[in-house]
């Protein structure tokens, strides 16, 4: 398993290009399954995560031709299974998402429960509950979800009790082949919604609504190919901004969508920094100064992003002065806050609140991810601490992350990868 050591204390100038969307790139290949024909995806990022989307779509008969400039083009006309497999769905809980399609295209799927991770219990409830009200019928047996829908799917109104960014767009692809109408409502409104929303368009789906709480679809017989290109990572994008915030640097993102970062760039510019966006990129300067702490609530799109929230928590370690950081998304994602505190951070943990009192620098630690988006953090942490830290298991980050070490050491971070 390899590692990261970092030494700590460099400021970090320069520019970083932003990767396609994680989150983005996994809905959409499995909307691949739904069209009986040739489809292109650019801009896809090299993530471990895409790596195993792409073997679970092998698996089931599509077609997959990947080219060194992260495009991938796929064809599946042919499908010869239905089912994903536990081998694969424990590593990638996402593999969820091909439930919908499986269904709308085959009418039938296998998907293998996929368990809990670090961050909570992640139920698939609200997911089952909507595909019902198109007509699947479900059991769930030997740890398999089996959906069946022998006389295809018929449109319906869903409103999620809760929303669920995964739910969504699993009832999205499933309703878009769906007979007749379809409401959903409730809907989750992330960029990587609509950017899934926009590719079924342009794969020949009848989607308006897109970009709002409320998705009204009208079923088509069948897709068609077409070419899509992913958004950028909101994610990846407010981690390099945060890491740079913290050790006072500046640094200019390109290829990236800054009208999806507003909470994000909000928080950063209470945080003291000067924030400059453009039609695809962004600048920050903290002009050397010392972040001030801020409070932030994590909530649905538009509002501030749960998978930013250990990104923060590794600033107001750092910053002048005391910040409140609630989790209100997941039951249990403050697993960073025992390793940050073991780096000297001042932390008061109550329930899923962090109550922070800043400190001008960390302590260099041996820490331990749990989780990709608290490795994260502990990266950032180390950046900022004083001598070195050593981050173990990276392949939590490497689910989420392209190359992070190499597009930190651009900056000017003192971080290499150890192979163990
Ligand atoms: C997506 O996960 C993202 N993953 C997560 O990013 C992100 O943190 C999350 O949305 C919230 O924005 C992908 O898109 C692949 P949810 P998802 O369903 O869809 C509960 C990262 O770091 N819930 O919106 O699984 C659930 O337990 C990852 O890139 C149910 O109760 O999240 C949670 O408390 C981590 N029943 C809340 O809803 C269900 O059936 C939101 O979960 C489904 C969800």
């Amino acid at each position: 398993m390899d590692r990261f050591i970092i030494r700590g204390g460099q400021q970090l100038f320069g520019e970083v290009r932003v990767s396609g969307a994680k989150n983005a790139a996994l809905p959409i290949l499995a909307a691949t399954l739904m069209v009986p024909g040739k489809v292109r995806i650019e801009n896809l990022p090299h993530l471990n995560d895409v790596t195993t989307m792409l073997q679970l779509l092998g698996r089931m008969g599509v077609d997959v031709l990947l080219d060194d400039t992260g495009s991938v083009e796929l064809d599946a006309t042919r499908l010869s299974s239905v089912v994903a497999p536990y081998d694969l769905v424990r590593t990638m809980r996402a593999s969820i998402v091909v439930l919908g399609p499986l269904l709308a295209r085959a009418h039938e799927a296998e998907v293998s429960l996929p368990g809990g991770c670090a961050i909570g219990a992640r139920p698939v409830n609200l997911h089952i509950d909507a595909l019902e009200r198109l007509g699947v019928e479900f059991e769930v047996t030997d740890g398999y979800i089996k959906g069946r829908a022998p006389d295809g799917l018929i449109g319906g109104k869903v409103i999620f009790e809760k929303v669920t960014v995964t739910g969504t767009e699993n009832i999205l692809m499933a309703s878009v082949l769906a007979r007749g109408e379809s409401i959903i409502e409730n809907a989750a409104c992330e960029p990587e919604v609509s950017d899934l929303a926009n590719c079924l368009v342009a794969f020949g789906a009848k989607i308006d609504g897109i970009g709002t709480d409320t998705l009204r679809i009208e079923g088509v017989p069948e897709l068609s190919g077409g070419v899509h290109r992913v958004i950028p990572d909101r994610i990846e994008a407010g981690t390099f901004l945060v890491a740079v915030a913290a050790t006072r640097g500046s640094c200019t993102l390109t290829h990236c969508e800054p009208r999806h970062m507003g909470a994000i760039l909000l928080k950063l510019q209470e945080a003291g920094a000067l924030v400059e966006c453009g039609e695809d990129f962004v600048r920050l300067d903290m002009e050397g100064r010392r972040p001030r702490a801020v409070n932030i609530s994590t909530a649905e799109y538009p509002g501030f992003a749960t998978d930013m929230q250990a990104q923060f928590v590794a600033l107001n370690a750092i910053a002048e002065g005391n910040g409140r950081i609630t989790e209100t998304i997941f039951e249990n994602r403050m697993m960073h806050i025992p390793e940050i505190q073991r780096m000297g951070a001042l932390i008061d943990l109550q329930g899923a609140t962090a109550y922070l009192t800043g400190i001008e620098v960390l302590q260099g630690a041996p820490v331990m991810s749990t989780d990709l988006r608290a490795s994260a953090s502990l990266v950032l942490a180390g950046l900022v601490a004083d001598g070195e830290t050593i981050v173990d298991r990276v392949y939590h980050i490497d689910r989420g992350y392209e190359r992070i070490e190499e597009k930190l050491r651009r900056l000017g971070a003192n971080i290499e990868r150890v192979r163990m």
